[in-house]
């Protein structure tokens, strides 16, 4: 059982309180860093390939040293340890937590309900490679005896996100003549565009779902076997084309699809940390088999670090800590995270689920309503896209946004100075989100531009930028399966930890539920012909409107 901490009745919490009103509310980084010349070095980490520089934050020391002591008082260290050690610690649903056994390459068993998992993930691996090895060489046929040159995963949240993410991320690996797409949503455009894009007979559909009872996965699954067997014209054929990554055996027999073209996973993997898993396929099937367990390496790297480093080198508990520090203290409600790097255009996206799905809970591990900031809204665009959007407002908005800027150092596409250009705004933005710009400054530069006295003191309130915004930058030499695999698992911690701080489950997610049964329950209303009655007026009006209106 987790530990269950009502953090704010820890000694550490009332001193950050006091810590934060007395010496940190007024606090600005233009002073603290002028006030310490080693803040770099005392606040960055360097984990292999990846640079992390947590420096441009409102702390000093002694927030950290504070924070820190809040993690050791809410027991992190034994939620760690109950984590990997395949403890049930989603008490809520009375499973492990054990995504981290899917990338364990330490040779070591992991237990869970008294029994290994290891030789089931490493038979599922093999099974991946196998098949990879199979499609790749054109062993494997189409009914017409042509290679597969499309993959369609057809998947949602947990079961799209992460591919979608990781594919577009890793595009400079693709595997040579294969192209894959991802189907989502049940708007019927999602599939209907898609399908326009490939042909039959060199299409393999993977339906990924852990449930498979989801009704959007369900759905287009059902269209995509229509449509396949539309051409084939014949149910024997639909085993060459179809593939199912589950849980549920059951129900992927019930569709029809071979238990021998089942990629199984297991109910200790969570929706949205199972890109490690069988749901990867369309990941291995699309960069190689070989570059996918180099993502699983990188991630496992990231796991032996998250489980013995001193929580002061320990980059997700620190990302944690400070994500805490500005969401229960300072008031933040959302982060940004801003990748500098346009392959990595899905990945605030992915994280969007990550985050919010786990931490956007307001029942604390004892079942009580908790009274403090819990989970932030996840958001973000690549830069330098997001400069011409939003960024307007997290340098003179009035709400304050903790960024993370992601950038390689070496981009897969070193063209003209493309680079150097992406990356100079990279480095300019957290400088002036961090010293913004004074009124002497604005009032000097005005100056210089030709404005009259007159014309300064009336642009001057405009001009100002109070700065003192904070951000992280992580820099990493390149975007590699080795260093995305890292990346995505230095957040999956730091979730993890922040759920650990804030006394709430983060592994469950009953929020999503209710939506779902309401649908169930409006769409056969729908079909009838009968006014509809059963709903509040609102409800009813717009019901009924849809049914003159179709
Ligand atoms: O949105 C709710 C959810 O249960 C997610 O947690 C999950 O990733 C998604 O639906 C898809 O579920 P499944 O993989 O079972 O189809």
């Amino acid at each position: 059982m987790l530990p269950k901490v009502n953090p704010t009745n820890t000694q550490a919490w009332l001193l950050l309180r006091r810590h934060h009103e007395d010496e940190m509310q007024r606090a600005h980084l233009r002073d603290l860093f002028a006030q310490d010349a080693d803040r770099f070095q005392k606040f960055s980490i360097k984990f292999g390939d990846i640079l992390f520089d947590y420096s441009k934050n409102i702390i000093t020391p002694k927030t950290m040293h504070l924070l820190l002591q809040l993690a050791e008082e809410c027991k992190l260290k034994e939620a760690i340890e109950q984590m990997f050690s395949g403890e049930k610690i989603n008490e809520t649903e009375n499973r492990a937590v054990l995504h981290t056994a899917l990338r364990n390459f330490s040779g070591q068993p992991v237990v869970t309900d008294g029994k290994d998992v290891m030789p089931e993930v490493q038979r599922v691996l093999a099974q991946m490679k196998d098949f990879c090895t199979q499609v790749h060489s054109g062993k494997w046929k189409g009914y017409t005896g042509k290679k597969i040159r499309y993959i369609v995963n057809i998947g949602i949240g947990g079961s799209d996100l992460g591919p979608v993410m990781v594919t577009e991320a890793l595009k400079p690996y693709t595997v040579k003549d294969i192209q894959t797409f991802f189907v989502s949503n049940v708007d019927g455009t999602h599939i209907a565009e898609t399908l326009k894009k490939v042909k039959p007979e060199e299409t393999l559909f993977l339906v990924a779902s852990k449930t498979f009872t989801t009704q959007e996965t369900m759905t287009n699954a059902h269209t995509a076997r229509e449509w396949f067997l539309a051409a084939a014209r014949d149910e024997a054929h639909v085993a060459k084309h179809f593939a199912a990554l589950s849980t549920n055996e059951k129900e992927v027999v019930k569709f029809g699809i071979d238990p021998k073209n089942m990629f199984e996973f297991w109910d200790w993997v969570g929706g949205r940390y199972s890109l490690w898993s069988a749901i990867g396929l369309s990941i291995a099937l699309t960069i190689g088999y070989s570059n996918f367990e180099l993502l699983l390496k990188g991630a496992y790297a990231v796991d032996e670090h998250f489980k013995t480093a001193a929580f002061d080198k320990n980059i997700p508990v620190i990302m944690a800590v400070i994500g805490l520090w500005y969401t229960s203290f300072r008031g933040a409600q959302t982060e940004a995270i801003l990748p500098y790097d346009q392959y990595m255009h899905r990945f605030a996206a992915y994280f969007q689920q990550g985050n919010m799905e786990s931490n956007g809970k307001s029942t604390d591990r004892n079942g009580n309503q908790v009274h403090y900031g819990t989970g932030p809204v996840i958001w973000g665009e690549p830069g330098t896209n997001g400069q011409h959007a939003f960024y307007q407002l997290i340098h003179q908005g009035t709400l304050l946004i903790p960024c993370d800027f992601i950038a390689p150092a070496i981009s897969h596409n070193a063209i003209g100075d493309h680079h150097p250009k992406l990356l100079s705004n990279f480095f300019a933005q957290t400088e002036a989100l961090m010293n913004g710009k004074t009124e002497k400054e604005a009032k000097a530069e005005l100056a210089q531009s030709g404005k009259t006295d007159e014309e300064i003191k009336k642009l001057v309130p405009f001009k100002v930028f109070e700065g003192n915004r904070p951000t992280n930058s992580i820099l990493v030499k390149q975007v590699t399966p080795e260093t995305l695999g890292s990346l995505i698992a230095l957040y999956e911690h730091k979730i993890f930890v922040q759920g650990i701080l804030w006394n709430i489950f983060s592994f469950d997610q009953w929020g999503v539920e209710l939506g779902k049964q309401l649908a169930n329950k409006i769409l056969p209303e729908l079909t009838n012909a009968d006014a509809v009655t059963s709903h509040d007026s609102s409800t009813n009006g717009l019901i009924n409107a849809y049914k003159q209106m179709k």
